[in-house]
């Protein structure tokens, strides 16, 4: 943690990974969708333009929608210009766009499918398309058991003998409508592949930040003793997001902010910050730990969730500045939709470590600003000293883990105010990851495509990590599904939710609470 020049770290970041994938060919479902242009394609330009593809890679993409290659290159081009970290000049686009091409077809047909699979293999055989293949579900989720089926179907969901070649599968959030549905999607998916050859992408764990949360653990000292129920008071979860749904209506509100935020993207957060150190940093030992804390999480019965859950749903108003409507004005969402775009919630970790220690979460659309922070909270020292009046009570130091934007860490303490009399003032020190490294982190999708392109497991979600989140958050969506429309509170856009939300946690004696980091 630095404060001054002096200290700042000097290196750059490590590269992206020790060795190049072996030569792959990418297969994106849902080719001609937003995800594609807007993340999967710009992503793989980066990491092609960074050099950290092999020489022998391909991309072939497959949607419904009749597009030529030449037409799917022109979207993609523009989808790079907007997107990606690297200006798309001509001269690096017509080397890249030469490995691209598009085939169409439905996700559902057998005779689709093996064209597509006579096309790989042809490929495989003149050598224009690498024999391993990277298999990504950029789809909406209803169309992933099809795509799932057909490539069983044909024959190209199999891996050579000994996995080589190997054929590998991203599968895009959200795993499952459900409990039930993951399970039966694991099912369906599990009959192809085995889950060595299964990436739940959850671009989450891409962040650099978020993958920073092991080092702050289990790199320095001075936080493992304090890190537990005897000394955190609680801690906070906050995921704020300034956009509405956009474009995305019709999908999102089959979802809802339980489903499409807590489910998975806060899940993972929780049981980053509250898991035990794993035996080793391979992928299964540190998911092990994951997935065991989502096991100790506290029930909360469908019969409380109205109670202890807040959702609600943000109505017009003004988010920076500019006049925004509600959520039911939405495109593609209906008048009487009864989907929740915030969430605030408060769970328990029933372990050693973690009992008695309240984690409060929130996360919403349409808020006053895009934060995402873990806020750790350190317990009160006694009202003695300085934290008796006249100097106290005072604020308990805070450990803020800012996720996004201005990533970095910042740490709140008092000091003394310089002059004759005592006075104190919370101050904070602050590591940001933009000022401490020269080379920018690389975005989260640059991360995890290469993490399966090489096979490693490590920041993708295991099957029974998918099922302890479900089994924690259907219950809640059981109980709040039936509830009546009261239970569903609104907000205006551009604040930070209902007042029931802050009850929630000013009941307990605290309050929500963004620490904001230093600008330089
Ligand atoms: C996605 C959700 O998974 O994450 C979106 O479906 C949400 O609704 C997005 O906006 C947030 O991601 P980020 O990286 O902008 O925090």
């Amino acid at each position: 943690m630095a404060d001054g020049p002096d200290s700042r770290p000097t290196g750059t970041a490590p590269a992206l990974a020790p060795r190049p994938p072996d030569p792959f060919t990418l297969v994106i479902f849902g080719a001609s969708g937003d995800l594609t242009w807007r993340k999967v394609i710009p992503s793989i330009y980066d990491l092609w333009r960074d050099g950290h593809l092999p020489v022998d890679f391909a991309v072939v993409g497959y949607a419904r929608t009749p597009m030529t290659d030449e037409s799917w290159r022109e979207r993609l081009r523009d989808g790079v210009s907007r997107f990606s970290r690297a200006a798309a000049d001509e001269k690096a686009w017509s080397a890249f766009a030469s490995r691209l091409t598009y085939v169409s077809g439905r996700y559902d047909d057998p005779a689709d499918f093996r064209a597509l699979a006579e096309r790989l293999d042809r490929g495989a055989a003149d050598g224009r398309l690498p024999p391993n293949r990277l298999f990504y579900l950029a789809t909406p989720p209803g169309a992933f058991a099809d795509v799932v089926r057909s490539l069983d179907g044909s024959g190209l969901g199999r891996a050579g003998d000994g996995g080589a070649p190997w054929a590998r599968v991203i599968i895009e959030k959200p795993f499952g409508h459900s409990l039930d549905d993951a399970w039966a999607l694991t099912d369906l998916v599990r009959r192809t592949f085995a889950e060595g050859q299964i990436f739940r992408i959850d671009h989450y764990l891409g962040k650099e930040t978020v993958q920073n949360l092991l080092v702050l653990r289990f790199a320095n000292s001075i936080f493992d003793p304090l890190w537990n129920q005897k000394y955190i008071d609680h801690v906070q979860v906050t995921v704020a997001e300034k956009e509405g749904v956009g474009t995305r209506g019709a999908y999102y509100d089959a979802s809802g902010a339980l489903r499409d935020m807590v489910q998975n993207h806060m899940m993972h957060l929780v049981s980053l910050v509250a898991m035990e150190p794993p035996v080793s940093l391979n992928p299964d030992a540190i998911r092990d730990e994951k997935v065991k804390v989502l096991q100790a999480l506290r029930p909360i019965p469908a019969d409380c969730a109205v109670d202890r859950v807040v959702r609600a749903r943000y109505e017009a108003g003004t988010v920076g500045g500019e006049s925004v409507r509600g959520y039911r004005e939405e495109e593609g969402v209906p008048d009487d939709s009864r989907t929740e775009t915030f969430v605030a919630l408060k769970l328990f970790i029933d372990n050693w470590r973690w009992a008695g220690v309240p984690f409060y979460l929130r996360t919403g659309k349409r808020m006053p600003a895009r934060i995402t922070e873990i806020g750790v909270h350190f317990k009160a020292l006694p009202q003695v000293l300085f934290g008796a009046p006249p100097y106290g009570p005072l604020r308990p130091n805070v450990l803020a883990i800012r996720i996004q934007p201005n990533d970095g860490i910042t740490m709140r303490f008092q000091v003394k105010v310089p002059g004759p009399a005592i006075r104190l003032e919370p101050y904070q020190m602050d590591f940001g990851y933009a000022e401490a490294f020269r080379e920018g982190s690389p975005d989260a999708y640059e991360r995890l495509i290469l993490d399966a392109a090489l096979g490693d497991q490590t920041r993708f979600t295991r099957s029974d990590e998918v099922e302890a989140a479900w089994a924690f958050v259907q219950p809640i969506l059981d109980g709040c599904r039936d509830c009546d429309a009261q239970c569903l509170m609104t907000y205006p856009a551009g604040t930070w939710g209902p007042e029931t939300a802050d009850r929630l946690i000013r009941d307990d004696g605290r309050d929500w609470m963004l620490v904001r980091r230093r600008q330089r």
